[in-house]
């Protein structure tokens, strides 16, 4: 039977020390097309998104800013909202870690932790790194900097530590249980092999800086990963809320490869931690509390074959690039060009021949040769004549939905094309516009039934990916289901052309 619980989707709560990038915008429209998706089968999706405001990093850059953390973090977080807004990113809930709601959560559960025994008091001596605000292991160290790349610096500083060395066996053991919990599956091999190197405890407090959620009765703050993902349940702030889209849904957490040990390591040991005691710990209770949780990872985009580096000037901005083509095209490229989950290329040529080539010369042509012959010769209305084809038979969203259980987006996305193309085969081998100069119009008005069928199809398929298209068809088609004889809407361009890369 399908699997019709309520699904909260989120995103990573992003970090505001700068500007969202392309990769920010990313990970939010692969949010957003999975919970459009689900909408359209009937359930219920709650999309949360938010920023990651504490923190030693956004601390440094607020102060580099000449301004205060929360002037800064109001700043920018403003700029992540907007530039949800501007992808089309339908959110339900758009959290920052700064909020009243999410600080006295997080207090209440670091309370929590304590009570159940897994906090103690002791030294940090090793690597940090701010850039990826994660402590590394000496053996993690190549060439003195992270496995990232990023820069590292030694701390010694008093800290609070979280047992999470007591979760190596019992994780190991649950992620046997649940194949599915992180996607995809070799990403989830190199997480267990990590596991399997057995874990430390966490340093969870920070003492030598404060812009962050306070320990009560201490002068230090709570560790910037600690805060963050708690953001995932602080959101559901109503009972109702939490029952709908916690304790009773599927939970899916989309975030990129670099920040996959956060959510399957510590995020499923922080959910069982407030469960249990270290006695009483074990892989059942991992399963009673993550039970519903996936991990979904994707890859990284590079920009013209290259790591995207401020320093190589080949970061993509997604303000200036909506803005130039619109917010379907770029989503278009961006859910379409790589194999979802591994990384993608963004190079201005590709994008050019995949708007121009799938969306354009294919979807769009289909689509305004047979609006302008269903206006010129058919009355503007969908014919009465209503022959069957196999263009109107295909299943192409139990397809889709075959597809998307396995996460293929791009694959997907190509079901839809190879649909369109069957469709514009039709429009080459009838000739409906001969059909009606030479006065056969019934036969002409048969396939622009069967054609117009068709689009509605397309139309409603390719919705998650192409929020603004499939609005503007649907008018075409008076916001009504597809039937003979409804009047048909003007529609002046399907698709705008771009200039050559
Ligand atoms: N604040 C943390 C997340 C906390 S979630 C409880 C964080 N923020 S981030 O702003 O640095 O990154 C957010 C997301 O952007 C991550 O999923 C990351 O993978 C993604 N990307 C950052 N650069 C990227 C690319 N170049 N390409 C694709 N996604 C990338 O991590």
């Amino acid at each position: 039977m399908q699997d019709q619980r309520n699904i909260l989707i989120t995103t990573p709560i992003y970090y505001v020390n700068g500007s969202p990038h392309i990769g920010h915008a990313y990970t939010s429209i692969v949010a957003d097309f999975f919970s459009r998706f689900f909408r359209q089968r009937g359930r219920r999706a709650f999309l949360l998104t938010g920023t990651d405001e504490h923190g030693q990093k956004v601390a440094q850059s607020a102060e580099k800013a000449g301004m205060s953390p929360i002037d800064f973090c109001d700043q920018n977080a403003a700029l992540f909202r907007a530039i949800a807004e501007r992808s089309s990113v339908a959110f339900d809930d758009f959290i920052r870690t700064t909020e009243k709601r999410h600080t006295s959560f997080v207090q209440r559960m670091w309370k929590q932790f304590e009570k159940n025994g897994w906090i103690y008091k002791g030294t940090y001596n090793g690597w940090y790194s701010v850039r990826d605000e994660a402590f590394y292991a000496e053996s993690e160290i190549v060439d003195g900097k992270a496995p990232s790349g990023s820069p590292v610096e030694w701390k010694e500083e008093e800290s609070y530590f979280f047992k999470l060395s007591a979760f190596t066996g019992p994780l190991l053991e649950w992620y046997e249980r649940r194949p599915d919990f992180v996607f995809p599956e070799g990403r989830f091999q190199e997480l267990k092999s990590f596991v399997q190197g057995g874990l430390n405890d966490l340093s969870v407090s920070r003492c030598t800086f404060s812009w962050g959620i306070p320990i009560e009765g201490t002068n230090h703050v709570i560790y910037v990963w600690f805060d963050a993902l708690f953001n995932y349940q602080s959101a559901l702030d109503t009972p109702e809320k939490f029952k709908s889209f916690w304790t009773d849904a599927k939970v899916m957490h989309l975030v990129g490869k670099d920040i996959m040990r956060f959510h399957a390591v510590y995020w499923p040991a922080f959910l069982a931690a407030l469960e249990c005691t270290p006695d009483t710990l074990s892989a059942d209770v991992l399963e009673r509390a993550c039970r519903h949780l996936q991990i979904v990872t994707h890859g990284w985009w590079l920009s013209e074959g290259e790591k995207m580096s401020k320093s190589l000037g080949n970061t993509i901005d997604p303000f200036e690039i909506i803005e130039r083509y619109g917010s379907d095209y770029v989503r278009y490229f961006l859910l379409r060009e790589p194999s979802f989950g591994y990384d993608g290329n963004f190079t201005r040529e590709a994008f050019t021949n995949r708007i121009t080539g799938e969306l354009i010369n294919n979807i769009g042509n289909l689509c305004q040769r047979t609006f302008t012959l269903a206006h010129k010769s058919c009355g503007s209305a969908v014919p009465t004549r209503a022959p069957s084809h196999p263009l109107l038979e295909v299943d192409l969203q139990g397809e889709m939905e075959g597809l998307l259980a396995e996460f293929k987006i791009n694959q997907a996305i190509e079901a839809v094309l190879a649909y369109a193309s069957k469709a514009n085969e039709l429009v080459q081998e009838t000739k409906p516009w001969a059909l009606f100069k030479a006065g056969e119009q019934e036969r002409g008005e048969e396939v622009i039934f069967v054609l117009l069928g068709a689009i509605f199809k397309i139309k409603e398929a390719i919705a998650p990916a192409l929020p603004d298209f499939h609005k503007r068809i649907s008018e075409v088609f008076g916001n009504q289901a597809f039937a003979p004889g409804i009047k048909l809407a003007p529609l002046a361009k399907v698709f705008e052309q771009i200039a050559p890369a």
